[in-house]
């Protein structure tokens, strides 16, 4: 929540305007509630900032007079302390004159019993904000020690909770010093010009080199380099690392909005999180993991902790590893992990799901699970992000950056990745017979990308039915087994972008209640199973459709090609590819996201930034 970009270039001009507005473009996913920047040249500084999308901020500079300088910072903002005003927009200024400003993204738990300080000291505030604490806090602070690293030091020792701050005073117009806990930074080198980003995506048009950072940093950037330091003044390194995808991949490439450019990716994203993950004879090599075999051997139980869209990935996992391991697995949301009084210990393996990388109770699940002793696992699919930096072992999905607030390819990257690790299990502490069945789904899950691509060229229909439902007031979705996540993800992304009311039910629950929601005329998507899948799955879905179709549903059935059995109680068939029943998720979701694309479309609503939600969840 909340993007942030700093800026240093080696002489005056208009270049670090620009650098920070492309950046917080690239960064607005992250937070699009209102907008700002300070600028400072020789001696000044100057600010503008405005409630709204960056477009208003936009307007705002175009009317002004705006001076050359050599150092920027940007925020584009998620609000928490105070609503989407003018006011409360960063950067948030303090001292005297205004010469300090600073930008913020966290929560600062302390900041009431530090205001109190301030006001009794007679400072004024002008924003209803936790940050603006943070700025006078600071401008006092340089007073003091007439330097802002040290400013820096001396006020994030009194700050409780979560923020990274970046801060430019016009006394020290060559440098901006940031701060991090628990919350995102990295830094990025360029040549004679260096920069700051919640995400490297801040600033992917200018450089590939980034520095990873720690927890409880200071870091200083100047035009010739970068400094790192502990909260306590130690000097620290970062960890330099390339970026593996270039701006164009943060690009809509031609596509009307990012979600639909993320949906047409997913081909790509499932077979660069396959690549290379298996040998000439097709057995799984997971290096990567350097984890001791023998303690994944004697791994006795998994949990997973995910929120949103990753934990759907999860509650697919599950019936994949343990059916392939026999190990038992529970899916935990992360935000209820801490407070159940989880059973972990040595033999726990907890695999943690996070396309960012930065779920703030995705990673506080991560290091409590630490703390109990748990092995840890992050599958993730940004590099270097708080996550996989705080686990002892880590599978990137390669899904390349995903920009759209609601998740498509990063989803499709997470259940493969899961198949991965779980066929790797099955694969290490199995027989040859298990080693050979984890070469033949391999195998499958090989095909999937060209399946998902032949699917795609097929949605002119379910584009039709999307439209066509424009005025739909509730959608429900069923499904059993691993149709039964895919129901959820296909409600959860109705919601999130045509903010329509929608369930999504395990089909078996139907008669336990929620059957009673169907009227003539409800329309209710049914995830089937191919006719092959175990235990009768098929024939029970089926019959499920019959119950609702029986009371007047409007029956949308994804189901496989060649399955004639859903015919005759189906208002609309849509059909996906054939592959074993445990790979299904990867091709059924697909139609369940282009549906909810085209309806928030045809609904006229911001199908990449929904209204009151952020990219990365990055406060508790
Ligand atoms: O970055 P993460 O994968 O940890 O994010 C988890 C959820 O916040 C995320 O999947 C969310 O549910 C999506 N907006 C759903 O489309």
């Amino acid at each position: 929540m909340c993007g942030i970009v700093g800026y240093v270039g080696p002489g005056m001009g208009s270049h670090p305007l620009d650098v920070v507005m492309e950046g917080l473009a690239r960064l607005e996913y992250r937070g699009y509630d209102s907008a700002g920047v300070a600028l400072v040249g020789d001696g000044s500084l100057f600010s503008e900032k405005r409630a709204g999308k960056l477009v208003n901020l936009q307007e705002a500079l175009a009317r002004d007079d705006v001076p050359d300088a050599r150092t920027a910072i940007g925020h584009t903002r998620w609000a928490t302390h105070g609503g989407p005003t003018d006011e409360n927009a960063h950067p948030h200024r303090g001292g005297t004159e205004g010469k300090l400003a600073v930008v913020h993204n966290g929560i600062l738990e302390n900041f009431h019993a530090l205001k109190q300080e301030l006001d009794a000291d007679g400072v004024e505030f002008t924003s209803e904000t936790d940050t603006e604490v943070a700025g006078h806090l600071l401008a006092a602070a340089f007073e003091r020690t007439g330097d802002l690293t040290r400013a820096m030091q001396d006020v994030v020792v009194r700050l409780e909770g979560a923020f990274t701050l970046l801060a430019v005073h016009a006394d020290q117009p060559d440098k901006v010093v940031a701060a991090r806990r628990n919350s995102p930074l990295v830094i990025g080198l360029g040549d004679g010009e260096n920069f700051l980003g919640s995400d490297v995506a801040a600033f992917i048009g200018y450089t590939k080199q980034a520095v990873e950072l720690d927890q409880d940093q200071i870091v200083t950037i100047t035009a010739r380099g970068y400094e790192v330091r502990g909260f306590d003044g130690t000097p620290a390194e970062g960890r330099p690392y390339e970026v593996t995808w270039d701006a164009a991949a943060a690009e809509k490439s031609g596509f009307d909005t990012f979600m639909e450019k993320e949906i047409h990716d997913q081909p790509q994203a499932i077979a660069d999180t396959l690549l290379g993950r298996t040998d000439a004879t097709g057995q799984l090599i997971l290096d990567e993991l350097r984890i001791d075999e023998e303690r994944l051997r004697g791994v006795e139980r998994i949990t997973v902790v995910a929120c949103g869209t990753a934990s759907y990935a999860g509650m697919v996992a599950k019936y994949a590893i343990e059916q392939w391991t026999r190990i038992p697995v529970e899916i935990a949301l992360a935000h209820e992990f801490r407070y159940s009084d989880p059973v972990v210990d040595a033999r726990t393996l907890v695999v943690s799901i996070s396309q960012s990388g930065e779920t703030a109770d995705t990673a506080m699940a991560v290091r409590y699970a630490r703390s109990l002793g748990g092995l840890t696992v992050s599958i993730c699919n940004t590099h270097g992000a708080t996550i996989p930096r705080e686990s002892d072992a880590v599978l990137y999905t390669h899904a390349g950056p995903e920009i759209a607030v609601a998740s498509t390819k990063a989803f499709l990257a997470q259940i493969t990745a899961c198949y991965v690790l779980g066929l790797y299990l099955a694969q290490l502490r199995g027989t040859d017979e298990h080693a050979a069945k984890a070469r033949e789904l391999m195998g499958e899950l090989n095909e999937v990308p060209e399946k998902i691509g032949a699917l795609l060229t097929e949605m002119d229909r379910v584009e039709e039915i999307a439209r066509f439902m424009a005025d739909t007031r509730a959608v429900l979705f069923l499904g059993r087994h691993v149709g039964y996540p895919i129901a959820m993800e296909g409600a959860l992304k109705l919601k999130e972008l045509a903010y329509i009311h929608a369930e999504g039910f395990a089909a078996g629950e139907l008669k336990h209640g929620p059957i009673a929601l169907i009227e003539p005329g409800q329309p209710v998507f049914i995830v089937v199973p191919g006719p092959d899948a175990p235990n009768e799955l098929h024939k029970k879905v089926v019959s499920n459709i019959q119950e609702i179709r029986a009371r007047g549903a409007r029956t949308l059935v994804i189901a496989q090609e060649g399955d004639q059995d859903v015919v005759p109680f189906a208002d609309e068939v849509i059909r996906v590819p054939r592959t074993s029943p445990l790979l299904q998720p990867l091709l059924t979701v697909v139609p369940l996201q282009v549906f909810a694309l085209h309806l928030s479309t045809a609904k006229g609503l911001d199908v990449d930034q929904p209204r009151n939600l952020a990219k990365s969840v990055t406060v508790e």
